[in-house]
């Protein structure tokens, strides 16, 4: 780490994140309040059959009541898993915390890399002196993270040995809905071997994709959001002062349009594109890109040759034609992965490809630019995701409106100095976004997230992942729960198999969020009503500093 430390850093050190009043209350005065028997959130006899152990426990509330009269120390480990999200430095923060609060001689180890350092032993115990240099901080580079899959058996046994070798009364897996599958395998698979270790998860991603009844947001997503919504009301305002570009903006979210939906909220851009709906309504690529060249020609006409679009990175899978070519690609590279892999030359990798495609999704394949064809080649992640963040939705769009626009005016549909007028810039807000200081929310969020999960730890509620609810409420008022891991699944397909994992949650389009969004998008698209957020605010007046996205507002609102 730097030695040279910014202003704002050395500030926010300071913050003291706000907790939950349970959290302030003595361990011996804090008990578990269990509600009934839970199911899944899908597919509850194939979950039930994978996880004999930990299927249908119960929901559980820390609540004020007997609790235990002595509690020894705690030996945990964390690890963080998947992409970067802001808050995950105050999760380890809230956990030391936490555990060193239940007793002074607690211990932290954190594993470094991701779930790897597990496996292969790579720890450090985590001083005082380590947390405190990170409070409040963004990043993840306290021990770093990775993207692996804990699946295979000599990995579980390799975790159960660094457990048993550290003693370790709980591993706390910070991560998206991949990661808390890992920490679900690895709960069953631990009961199943007698292994004391609890294991506990955290709902980390910025992509906002991991929530439920219980789970109300996954950290970091509010920090990102409002990031990314001070850079679109910024390139808003260039537009509106410079008249000649439409800039198309692809926004992360792997999967989810939560990210674009939400920043659609607190920007109002002319069009925003949101992957469920073009599902819901069966929409091809043609008619998207048709839907964009009539804002741009309907502006144009109305003197105004410039525009906002935001893309979700998780589009091109919500395409029902692009969608099918990609569950066939799936197949395909991972039945041939080795034979692929020796395929030298671009031509002979499509040649081969076509040979295996069906006919329709040949066609689709074929009808796209070389570079998207690569990208769509690409490695899968270690769950099997096609790397969207590397595919060029938001060009593909520009190439395919621009090429549309100007068919349109040789035709003679429309006047040629529309198409010539039609110019554009490309972004992507992704990267930028994981790593800034967490928000007011997201500081006092995952701190709380870290303290409930030494509370479970030492309770020892194995397969559950942390929760803290009433989040539109003053912290003091929040509840503090442990969620089963099985409540959250489902089964998906995943490199070409049935796999049980967490479930994705997707934009509702009977959502409130999505309502609003709805209900002025057309205002939104002719009239240039752009709100200008600006920075994330860390200081002042709590209207500024403190207040949740506009997503959860409206879904927690009566
Ligand atoms: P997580 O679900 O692991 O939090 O990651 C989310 C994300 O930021 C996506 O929005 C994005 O598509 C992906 O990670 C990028 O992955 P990588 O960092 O491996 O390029």
């Amino acid at each position: 780490m730097s030695k040279e430390k910014s202003l704002l850093e050395k500030l926010r050190s300071t913050y003291e994140p706000k907790i939950p009043s349970i959290l302030k209350t003595s361990i011996n005065n804090i008990s578990l309040k269990q509600g009934g028997r839970t199911t899944s959130l899908g597919d509850p006899k194939e979950i039930r059959s994978s996880f004999p152990n930990t299927f249908g426990r119960p929901i559980v509330r820390m609540v004020k009541g007997k609790g235990p009269r002595e509690v020894k120390a705690l030996n945990v480990g964390v690890v963080l898993s998947g992409g970067q999200a802001p808050g995950g430095h105050n999760v380890i923060t809230g956990l030391y915390d936490g555990i060193k609060a239940l007793h002074p001689k607690s211990c932290l180890y954190g594993f470094k890399g991701g779930p790897t350092g597990i496996f292969t032993e790579n720890y450090e115990t985590l001083s005082g002196k380590v947390i405190n240099a990170y409070r409040n901080s963004g990043g993840f580079d306290m021990i770093g993270s990775g993207r692996d899959k804990i699946e295979k058996s000599d990995q579980l046994t390799a975790c159960k040995a660094a457990c048993e070798k550290l003693a370790l009364d709980a591993l706390v897996i910070i991560g998206g809905d991949d990661s808390n599958t890992n920490a679900a395998v690895l709960a069953e698979y631990f009961l199943k071997e007698g292994q004391k270790t609890a294991v506990i998860g955290i709902p980390k991603t910025i992509d906002g994709d991991l929530r439920s009844k219980m789970i109300e947001v996954s950290f970091g997503f509010d920090t990102a959001c409002k990031l990314y919504s001070e850079m679109i009301g910024n390139i808003c305002r260039d537009t509106l002062s410079a008249r000649k570009y439409w800039h198309f903006i692809k926004m992360m979210g792997r999967s989810a349009s939560h990210v674009t939906l939400e920043c659609a909220l607190q920007t109002h851009p002319n069009i925003a594109l949101i992957g469920e709906e073009a599902d819901e309504k069966n929409l091809t690529l043609a008619q998207i890109v048709e839907y964009i060249a009539h804002v741009v020609i309907e502006r144009s006409r109305a003197g105004k040759n410039f525009g906002v679009c935001l893309v979700p990175e998780g589009l091109i899978e919500f395409i029902p034609e692009i969608r099918n070519l990609i569950r066939e690609l799936n197949t395909i590279l991972a039945e041939h992965d080795k034979y692929f892999k020796t395929i030298g030359e671009f031509a002979d990798q499509q040649e081969f490809i076509n040979q295996k495609l069906s006919k329709k999704s040949s066609y689709v394949f074929s009808s796209l630019p070389a570079r998207i064809q690569k990208q769509l080649l690409l490695d899968r992640d270690s769950h099997g995701n096609v790397q969207v963040s590397k595919i060029e939705t938001e060009n593909l769009l520009i190439e395919q409106v621009k090429e549309l626009i100007d068919e349109w005016a040789t035709e003679g549909k429309i006047d040629e100095k529309i198409s010539k007028k039609f110019r554009t810039q490309n972004h992507f807000l992704g990267y930028e976004g994981r790593c800034s200081f967490p928000s007011n929310f997201d500081a006092d969020y995952t701190y709380a997230l870290g303290r409930t999960a030494a509370l479970l730890a030492m309770f020892r509620m194995t397969g559950y992942m942390a929760a803290v609810t009433g989040l539109t409420r003053p912290v003091s008022q929040r509840g503090v729960w442990g969620v089963p891991l099985t409540s959250l699944m489902n089964v998906e397909i995943r490199k070409a198999k049935r796999v049980p994992v967490i479930k994705k949650a997707l934009v509702e389009t009977g959502g409130k969020g999505f309502k609003l969004f709805a209900e002025n998008r057309l205002k939104w698209e002719m009239d240039d009503e752009y709100v200008f957020p600006g920075p994330i605010q860390y200081f002042g007046p709590p209207d500024l500093s403190d207040m949740p996205t506009k997503t959860l507002l409206l879904e927690r609102k009566k």
